[in-house]
């Protein structure tokens, strides 16, 4: 079946970071049209050219470059996607999303969206515990996006608990449930 649903994978800086590329593996083999966006924090876990080559698009990083089109990125990108979803979302990316901060590309397209809108936290277990990733999470619900719990696995710290990126193939299945 052709599909020509677009979707961004926005990739924020945590050592899961790198599942994303076998995310946009599998999407794209289902035959969806992929970007990521990535936080400069990410680009620290995995580079760029990583995601440009496999989605075979450029990266959204920059809003503050010179374009090519008159209409700002962040903008164009909020108004082709049909999809948006930040795997993995770090607990800083969780708090400036349910805060309305918008001081790069990536917030500002899920701020400027009418898309529908994954989050799949990641990230360590006592941080995912905290107060104020829970109460986060909730505001994110509140607005109608929706989350991906993580799992108990193996975390960066060398710990077992729950905090580990859901699978991707779980995610992917989300993402198709939430674009039929
Ligand atoms: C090695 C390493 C691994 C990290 N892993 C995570 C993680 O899995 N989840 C998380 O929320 N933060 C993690 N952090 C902290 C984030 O990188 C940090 O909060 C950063 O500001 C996130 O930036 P961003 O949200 O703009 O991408 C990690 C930091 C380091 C140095």
């Amino acid at each position: 079946m052709k599909k020509n649903k677009e979707i961004l994978i926005g990739v924020t800086g945590g050592i899961s970071a790198y599942k994303a590329c076998e995310l946009i593996r599998i999407l794209r083999k289902s035959g969806y049209g992929v970007r990521a966006a990535m936080t400069a924090n990410a680009a620290k876990f995995v580079t760029p050219l990583t995601f440009r080559t496999l989605t075979a698009r450029p990266v959204a990083m920059e809003m503050f470059d010179d374009q090519i089109h008159w209409e700002p990125e962040h903008i164009a990108i909020a108004d082709q996607m049909d999809l948006v979803a930040v795997v993995p979302a770090t607990a800083n990316f969780i708090a400036k999303l349910a805060n309305g901060l918008c001081d790069e590309i990536l917030s500002c397209v899920i701020t400027a969206t009418k898309a529908k809108v994954l989050i799949a936290p990641a990230m360590n277990d006592n941080m995912y515990e905290h107060p104020t990733v829970k109460e986060n999470l909730k505001k994110l619900k509140s607005f109608g996006y929706t989350i991906v719990a993580p799992v108990e696995g193996e975390l960066a710290c060398g710990r077992v608990g729950v905090g580990h990126l859901a699978p991707v193939e779980s995610i992917a299945g989300q993402i198709e449930k939430l674009l039929k």
